[in-house]
């Protein structure tokens, strides 16, 4: 992630074991930090235990638990007036709960695939930061962490998560996880650390950011015609190679996500 500003005010948003969070706040040092965890303080404490909650309240860090960043009714308290708003967010390696009880997750699949429940997750995080968390007169920052593997790689976080809405992708850079001592990602459901693979860290905003921008790397398949964005692949010369890649079957299965994603967009907003 490039660098934080420590006079920035910066907000957590799914931040598991609070590892990310504690690490942070040690390099903020005259700003100030909210962190969130999904889970319920009693669920924090049982899957993680409470060292980064204690560490993080007794550096006069808020944490607020049982925050689900799709659902405005559970952060009624995060960000009310302009003086408690954020110049960045920040959601560190995001992916939706897989602990569902196996008639929840009929409901869920009958509603969508994991693959669009994973971009509606973010695309709600992003609409939220603009609409509701960032401060109006900050940096206007949100930034989305995520492992450049399959899953994560096939939910479109440059191209097309942000459909509808009115910020924009400004670039990505390589996460460096030494820079955050003591951070370890934790696997959703349980208290397992997540494989150590390349992630990027996406940034989005609604402001103009050209000193940033020169700073991010912006993929050629963002914005290069020659390139298939959704696959990721290219450049794509002649008429006989596109039509084999059309046909392939890895362009099959992201035509498939995207159609699937422009559905769900279609008939709902967060
Ligand atoms: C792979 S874990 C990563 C945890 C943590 N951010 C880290 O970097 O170690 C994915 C996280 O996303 C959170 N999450 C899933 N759905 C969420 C939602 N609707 N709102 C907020 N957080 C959510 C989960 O609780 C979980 O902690």
């Amino acid at each position: 992630m490039n660098a934080i500003n420590p006079n920035w005010r910066v907000l957590t948003i799914g931040d598991g074991d609070l590892s990310f969070s504690a690490a942070l706040a040690k390099k903020l040092t005259g700003g100030h930090l909210t962190a969130t965890v999904f889970d319920s303080l009693e669920t924090l404490s049982e899957k993680y235990g409470l060292s980064h909650y204690q560490q993080l309240k007794s550096l006069g860090v808020d944490v607020v638990t049982s925050v689900d960043v799709t659902d405005p009714q559970t952060w009624q308290e995060i960000g009310q007036s302009n003086q408690s708003k954020f110049d960045l967010v920040i959601f560190q390696f995001p992916l939706i709960p897989n602990d569902f009880s196996a008639s929840q997750y009929q409901q869920l699949s009958a509603q969508g695939s994991t693959n669009t429940l994973n971009r509606w997750l973010l695309h709600c995080f992003v609409k939220h930061c603009f609409e509701h968390f960032l401060a109006p007169d900050g940096q206007r920052l949100a930034v989305i962490t995520s492992k450049d593997v399959k899953p994560y790689r096939q939910w479109n976080i440059e191209t097309s998560l942000l459909n509808g809405l009115t910020g924009r992708y400004l670039g990505r850079s390589n996460f460096d996880i030494e820079s955050f001592n003591g951070y370890q990602v934790r696997n959703v459901d349980r208290d397992k650390f997540v494989k150590d693979t390349q992630a990027y860290s996406y940034y989005f905003s609604d402001k103009p950011q050209e000193l940033l921008e020169a700073e991010l790397e912006m993929p050629a398949y963002c914005d290069n015609p020659q390139y298939c964005a959704m696959c990721r692949v290219g450049p794509i010369e002649t008429q006989q190679d596109w039509q084999a890649h059309l046909g392939s079957k890895r362009h099959v299965k992201m035509d498939e996500f995207e159609q699937q994603w422009r559905d769900w967009l279609a008939q709902r907003q967060c």
